[in-house]
């Protein structure tokens, strides 16, 4: 920690989740952002070192190839881990998991994103669901980014006592946008080859109570994830108390197609108008007025823009972790206020349910 209490973080992986993580950082009154660490020498590092953040090679011939790219260089990650108090690591699939020897070697904190396996850090985490078991721990897992809209919705639900059970179907999106150029699918729909699909199970390693099962299918877009859910519930309910259940979770946004966001890229615009960074969509964006309960059983629709949902949990997993802030609901908050989750919800609901 630095004199005066903030937590010194570093970001390694500086790509789509990683340069997210590094602005949220920047943006928390209680962190301080170290620095962030690449392998890359193009423009996305050249961005970062424009917003005044350190940039640090994932090696030594990594921070050469970055100076001779003309890139302003602070060190290794070596140099940039003896620093901190936490390392986000935030490098692509299974690299993470590669790294992790050397963060427990050194008795360094970290976080893990959700392309690695639970096992890796022992602990997954959503933090509307199991923030406390995480705090003072030296490693967690943010799960991805379907599994933690999976979990938010759930516990959501759970908390109000009104879910039995939940079957879910995942439209996915192909690829990032930025590299929309280099892969993804084209005029056809992938289903994945095993029902259930890996994210319902993955919902079970941060509340492993959660009776839940998925199917996936991969769709020509890049803009977000679309889920349809049925969830049989524990009693009837009115359709009023179940938006009450969502709405007690800040990170679920009611969303109406009568008020024009009837798709992805109209919601995406909005948070490009609301001037949120990267067009950040924080939340799960749940359609409120699509939303049909019929005795006990219930139908809804949301969206999850895959790039944006973790990033909140990053924030509050670094506090757990650290043991700054006990209480879930505190560091929420906190996350919340630094972000703009929640103050744009009123104002952005002129209608009724
Ligand atoms: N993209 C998403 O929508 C999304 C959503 C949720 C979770 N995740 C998870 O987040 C993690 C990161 O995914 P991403 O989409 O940001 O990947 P990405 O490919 O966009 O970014 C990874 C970054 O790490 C850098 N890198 C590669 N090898 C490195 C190394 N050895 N050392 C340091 N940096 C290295 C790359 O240059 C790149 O900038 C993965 O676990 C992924 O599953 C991704």
């Amino acid at each position: 920690m630095t004199g005066s209490g903030m937590v010194r973080v570093a970001v390694n992986g500086y790509g789509v989740i990683g340069k997210r993580v590094a602005d949220a950082v920047f943006r928390q009154l209680d962190m301080v952002l170290a620095g962030v660490a690449d392998v890359g020498t193009d423009w996305r590092l050249r961005v970062a070192t424009t917003r005044g953040f350190r940039v640090f090679g994932a090696t030594a011939g990594h921070a050469d190839a970055m100076a001779s790219a003309g890139l302003k260089i602070s060190g290794t990650l070596d140099a940039l881990l003896d620093e901190v108090d936490i390392v986000v690591d935030c490098t692509p699939k299974r690299v993470a998991a590669r790294n992790v020897d050397e963060y427990r070697r050194r008795g360094l904190k970290f976080i893990l994103q959700g392309g690695e396996s639970h096992a890796v850090a022992g602990h997954s985490f959503v933090a509307e669901a199991n923030y406390a078991s995480a705090v003072g721990r030296d490693a967690t897992r943010v799960v991805s980014c379907n599994t933690t809209s999976i979990v938010r919705t759930l516990t959501a639900l759970k908390r109000s006592g009104l879910l039995r059970r939940a079957r879910g179907t995942l439209l996915r999106r192909a690829t990032d946008p930025w590299e929309s150029h280099l892969g993804g699918i084209m005029n056809t729909l992938v289903p994945e080859p095993e029902i259930p699909s890996h994210q319902g199970p993955d919902a079970q390693s941060v509340d492993p109570e959660l009776d839940v099962v998925t199917m996936a299918v991969k769709v020509p877009e890049t803009l977000a994830h679309l889920h349809y859910w049925v969830v049989e519930m524990t009693r009837t309910a009115s359709k009023d108390e179940v938006i009450e259940a969502f709405a007690a979770s800040s990170r679920i946004l009611p969303v109406r197609t009568d008020a024009g966001l009837s798709a992805l890229n109209a919601i995406k615009e909005m948070m490009a108008d609301i001037g949120r960074p990267h067009d950040n969509l924080y939340e799960v964006a749940l359609w409120t007025d699509m939303l049909k309960v019929e005795g006990s059983e219930l139908f809804y629709a949301y969206m999850v823009d895959n790039q944006a949902i973790v990033i909140p949990e990053t924030i509050d997993a670094i506090r757990a972790l650290c043991g700054t802030e006990a209480v879930a609901a505190a560091s929420i908050a906190r996350t919340d206020d630094a972000l703009g989750i929640g103050a744009v919800t009123a104002r952005l609901q002129p209608s009724g349910r």
